[in-house]
């Protein structure tokens, strides 16, 4: 592709359907996202087959705010990209049959991107950019992985969690704690009035040595501080959010800092819903300072789902000789080390 391509990107992977357009020059075009949750709320979790119908019925109205908002006709888009995997089969589904028709009538090529991918290097749209090659900590619902990001497209795993994601830990012990769904900001904001050195929970996994994580543990520590009567009181329910999410957090810290030692790599870059969270953010800012390294978050909107950052890396895709038109279908899994393998 000799000029710089508009892309259009599609974003149908979970709870959030978004349409976004973005072009390398001229930068951010359109970002549409119209959130599911209060959809699933009443049923306490996503329920994939209202996802998928709602994807299908929104999708073609935030095509016509995104095309009105950044000024485009369809006949100005180059390239179509879309979320491919992982996630909601269904969701994911409607997404790519959208994207696909729309490219295949529009006779231009159409892009599947990887969703985690697109949180890697969400960074990439903030003010300031970190500098390949970086480490990455994806912390979102369903993933909980440390990456060397040697290059875009070069993404070697270093570790991963062994059971829950971060922000799935975060959502079941909002749950147990009464808290709507999703948990992890409702958990967040409980904590602000908590003391987070109150409780002692023990810190999964940083007695051994190495890169995965394990976080299912810390949900039925808290459940057992949960169902203590001494615990009722709205201030020790306080104090119960803010220590396990300083425990996270401290556990987050510690593993990047082996990431940082292991690579020798100066920037962080932290990405997917949890990267929203402040004590998380503060916490990896501190260690960063105190290390002389940096590390880099996406704009606070980009943190959670969105097709901004699907356009991005389809931007970079449709820049990369060769990979005009991937024939890639939905994936419900799909690993991003395996992302240079297409
Ligand atoms: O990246 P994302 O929007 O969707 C997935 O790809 O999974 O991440 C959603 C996750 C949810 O588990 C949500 O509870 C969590 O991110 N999350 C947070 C915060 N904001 C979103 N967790 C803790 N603190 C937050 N402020
Ligand atoms: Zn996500």
């Amino acid at each position: 592709m000799t000029h710089k391509p508009t892309v259009l990107a599609v974003e149908s992977s979970c709870d959030e359907t978004a349409v976004a357009i973005y072009h390398p020059e001229q930068g951010i075009l359109a970002n549409e996202v119209f959130s599911q949750i209060p959809l699933h709320r009443e049923h306490g979790g996503v329920v994939p087959e209202l996802a998928a119908r709602d994807h299908m019925r929104r999708l073609p109205i935030l095509l016509d705010e995104a095309l009105t908002s950044a000024k485009r006709q369809l006949s100005d888009i180059d390239v179509i990209a879309y979320t491919a995997g992982p996630g909601l089969l269904g969701a994911l589904m409607t997404g790519a049959a959208f994207a696909r028709s729309l490219a295949f009538s529009l006779n231009k090529p159409a892009l599947g991107i990887h969703h985690m991918e697109g949180h890697l290097l969400s960074p990439m749209l903030g003010d300031e950019q970190p500098e390949y090659p970086f480490v990455a900590l994806l912390v979102s619902g369903g993933h909980t992985q440390l990456m060397a990001v040697n290059a875009p497209g070069d993404y070697q795993m270093l570790g991963q969690t062994l059971d829950d994601a971060v922000g799935e830990a975060f959502d079941k012990t909002a749950k147990l704690m009464g808290l709507l769904y999703p948990g992890g900001p409702e958990l967040a904001k409980l904590a602000e009035d908590g003391d987070p050195q109150s409780f002692k929970l023990s810190r999964p996994m940083v007695n051994r040595p190495g890169m995965d994580m394990s976080f299912s543990g810390l949900k039925t520590q808290v459940r057992l501080l949960i169902e203590s009567s001494e615990n009722s009181e709205a201030q020790a329910r306080a104090n119960i959010a803010a220590s396990f999410q300083q425990t996270i957090a401290d556990t987050l810290v510690i593993k990047c800092q082996r990431a940082w030692a292991h690579t020798g790599y100066r920037d962080l870059v932290v990405a997917g819903g949890v990267s929203a969270n402040q004590t998380l953010r503060q916490a990896l800012e501190d260690s960063a300072q105190k290390h002389n390294k940096r590390v880099f978050f996406p704009p606070k909107a980009l943190c959670t789902d969105n097709a901004l950052m699907i356009a991005y890396v389809g931007a970079l895709r449709a820049q990369q000789a060769g990979t005009h038109d991937l024939n890639i279908d939905a994936r419900a899994r799909w690993p991003l080390s395996d992302i240079a393998a297409i």
